[in-house]
């Protein structure tokens, strides 16, 4: 499904690093959630998706800041993602439960999530996608993934979240920036 044009984020959004990011980033995300967000903006018809994420985290590796995430193979999203260099977390307030919840439940295959959640897309000058609506947004570039084994797991429950076997794709890339508005 073609997504709804993406348009240049204005002014009002400040850079800032990832050290000032607001809150437990436990709480923010595993209660709040995110919507990650990738894609570009260089073609005519709009190639971005974004989805609803609940796991996930920020840390420190390599020397660098690094945001990681987990997308299963069955989303859509997940072409997007192993496709494009940038990937971006949007965090929001809670009158956006809603329109993350669409996110969360929808299909970018056969949706057009904007539309459909009423959120809006912008790019940044890095060619990062997020949404006007967000709050902050941490902008990432890939530095590794890896797919689950799950001859690895080491609790048998983990097992239990798996009866299609989709086991999840770890992308682990590199903060670079975090943006809020003014
Ligand atoms: C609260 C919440 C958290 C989610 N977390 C993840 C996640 O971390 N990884 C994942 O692959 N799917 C997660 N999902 C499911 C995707 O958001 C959902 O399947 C979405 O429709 C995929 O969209 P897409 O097919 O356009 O990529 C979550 C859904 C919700 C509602």
């Amino acid at each position: 499904m073609e997504q709804r044009k993406v348009v240049p984020a204005g002014t009002e959004w400040i850079e800032t690093h990832i050290r000032e990011f607001s809150g437990s980033p436990v709480a923010r995300i595993a209660d709040d959630w995110m919507l990650i967000t990738c894609g570009n903006t260089t073609e005519e018809k709009g190639n971005w998706n974004t989805m609803t994420a609940s796991w996930g985290g920020l840390g420190v590796l390599w020397g660098k800041n690094v945001a990681f995430m987990f997308i299963r193979p069955t989303r859509f999203t997940y072409a997007l993602a192993n496709d494009n260099a940038l990937f971006t977390l949007s965090f929001f307030d809670a009158s956006y439960r809603r329109a993350l919840e669409v996110c969360g439940a929808k299909s970018g295959r056969d949706t057009d999530k904007a539309e459909a959640s009423g959120l809006t897309p912008i790019a940044f000058s890095d060619g990062g996608i997020a949404f006007q609506e967000a709050e902050e947004v941490i902008a990432c570039r890939k530095l590794y993934v890896h797919d689950f084994d799950p001859r690895q797991f080491l609790d048998s429950s983990i097992e239990t979240l798996y009866p299609l076997k989709d086991y999840h794709r770890m992308f682990i890339g590199e903060a670079l920036s975090l943006r809020r508005k003014r």
